[in-house]
Formats: C-alpha cells, structure tokens, sequence
C-alpha cells in the first residue's frame, strides 16, 4: 500500500511520523538506537510537541503529545486528487489533567502528496470559562548526508534565544545560516519560508508555515550527543532539526474558540 510505503506514522503513543519517502529516498531521520517502547519520545521522524515546549514542572519535557496514544479518526486514505489523508487526535484524559488540567481536543490532518507532507492542527478550548495557554512544535528532524554542507534561508534579522549560551539573545546577521558546532536556538518572528539545502540527494527541502511563529534549530552535535542514550555518537552529521512552532510566546486559548496552525514540507 502506497501509505505504508512512504509514509509511516506510530499512532498508539506520539503520533510521530517516522518515515516519509519521495522518489524512494528517506527524508526524516530516525536514530538506530531510536527505542520504540511507546514510554518514550521517538529519537527522530516528526515528535508532536503540546502543550509544552522544553522542561516542563507537571510532565515530561516536551509536553505529553508525543508520549501518549492517539485516536485514529480517519485512516490513511487515497483521496480522489491522488493525495492520501489521515486524521489523528486527542482530547485530555485523566493522564493529561494530572499535568494540565484542561479540557481541551487537538485534530493532526496529514496530507500525502508527490513531493509534498502536510499537517494541519486545530485545537480546541471547549471550556465555558476557561482559557488556557501552550506551546506547540512539529520536531522535525530532516535526514541530510552532512549537516556541515546544509544551509537553512529566512532567519537573516530574526532574533534568537541561544539554549547552548544560557538563553542569551541574538540577532541573526547572515542570510544563510550554517552549522558547524552544538546549535540549539530559537529564533522568533521567522517568516513562513525556510529552505534548507543539500538534504537527501542533494536537493532542498522547503519549510512553510502558517501560525507557526518561531523556528528552532537543532543539532546535538559531538558532546550533547553522547548524553543521549537513545542517539548514536556519530549520527549527528546526517541529522538537522528544523522545527516549525509557536514557543517563544505560549498560545492563549479562549473558551469556546480554537487555533490553527500549519505546515507544508517539500523536496524541490
Ligand atoms: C530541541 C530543544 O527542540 O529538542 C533542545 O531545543 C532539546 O534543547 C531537543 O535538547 C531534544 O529534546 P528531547 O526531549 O527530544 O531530547
């Protein structure tokens, strides 16, 4: 089945995208050591990051979206246009209100095209009274032959948050960034294009987005590396994350209302 063929997604906890294919090549990175124990976030493919974004005082870093099991509301299916949908959810639980105590029903629509990956998100505050607030962030992690020949567009002006400087900020002066080193930013007000180039095959991969406000960038590089478990030493150079989300300010969520967000991934 074309589904399984090139698009691969664990849906019983994290809802991850684990495998993407265009023209029989990989263009998601998943670790050899990734575990795929369902108690622990997936050490590549496409992580849903909710409601939280880095370490968390209620739950585990990241937020709980990509530990706990997801509703398959419409499997995998060829649509008339040729493209395949699949529409995953979740709503709270008792598991999530120990952590974040509110109602509250999020839809993850993807999209399978020629050469193209979509998600559409919508969450929803179904609370007659109460607003909530939270991050979220698709942690994309790109499949590249060396992350040092990779250059990424759209972040020339942009501020930054540098996590390897103990969250000084920045202003990006180049219009092409590179990385040669532990990178781990958060740059803030990004446009809605990136580029990336030389991914798999030497191609580019472009980025849009849609309400996604910020764009963190992230490789582990040689020392971080070593304190994943779940992560080869030497895997770093065939990795970059580039990651689409709203996280240097929280979304604040209405009763009765709801957000939505996007993003569109294409090999060109
Ligand atoms: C990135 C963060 O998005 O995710 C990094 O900016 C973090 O600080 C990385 O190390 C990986 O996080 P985790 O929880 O999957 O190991």
């Amino acid at each position: 089945m074309l589904f399984s063929y090139i698009f691969r997604l664990r849906t019983r906890k994290g809802a991850t995208v684990v495998s993407w294919r265009v023209n029989n090549q990989e263009q998601l990175f998943v670790s050899k050591q990734a575990i795929f124990d369902g108690k622990k976030a997936i050490r590549g493919g496409i992580p849903f990051v909710f409601p939280q974004f880095g370490t968390w005082t209620f739950g585990p870093q990241h937020g709980f979206a990509r530990i706990i099991r997801w509703n398959l509301e419409k499997a995998p299916e060829r649509l008339a246009s040729g493209d395949v949908e699949a529409i995953f959810s979740i709503m709270d639980t008792d598991f999530t209100r120990s952590m974040w105590n509110y109602s509250f029903r999020l839809t993850y629509r993807l999209i399978l095209r020629e050469k193209e990956l979509h998600f559409n998100i919508a969450v929803y505050n179904p609370s007659k009274d109460l607003t909530f607030s939270f991050n979220m962030l698709l942690h994309t992690y790109f499949k590249v032959p060396d992350v040092r020949r990779c250059q990424i567009t759209g972040l020339q002006g942009c501020t930054f948050v540098d996590k390897t400087r103990e969250g000084t900020i920045y202003q990006e002066t180049r219009d092409i960034v590179t990385i040669n080193e532990w990178t781990d930013r958060i740059y803030q007000n990004t446009p809605q294009e990136h580029i990336i180039t030389n991914v798999v095959s030497g191609r580019k991969m472009r980025i849009q987005k849609y309400n996604f406000p910020d764009t963190v960038v992230w490789n582990p590089w040689v020392g971080s590396s070593k304190d994943m478990s779940d992560f080869g030493d030497d895997e770093y150079p065939n990795m970059v994350c580039v990651e689409a989300g709203h996280v240097s300010s929280p979304v604040i969520l209405l009763p009765g209302t709801a957000f939505e967000a996007s993003q569109i991934l294409q090999v060109m």
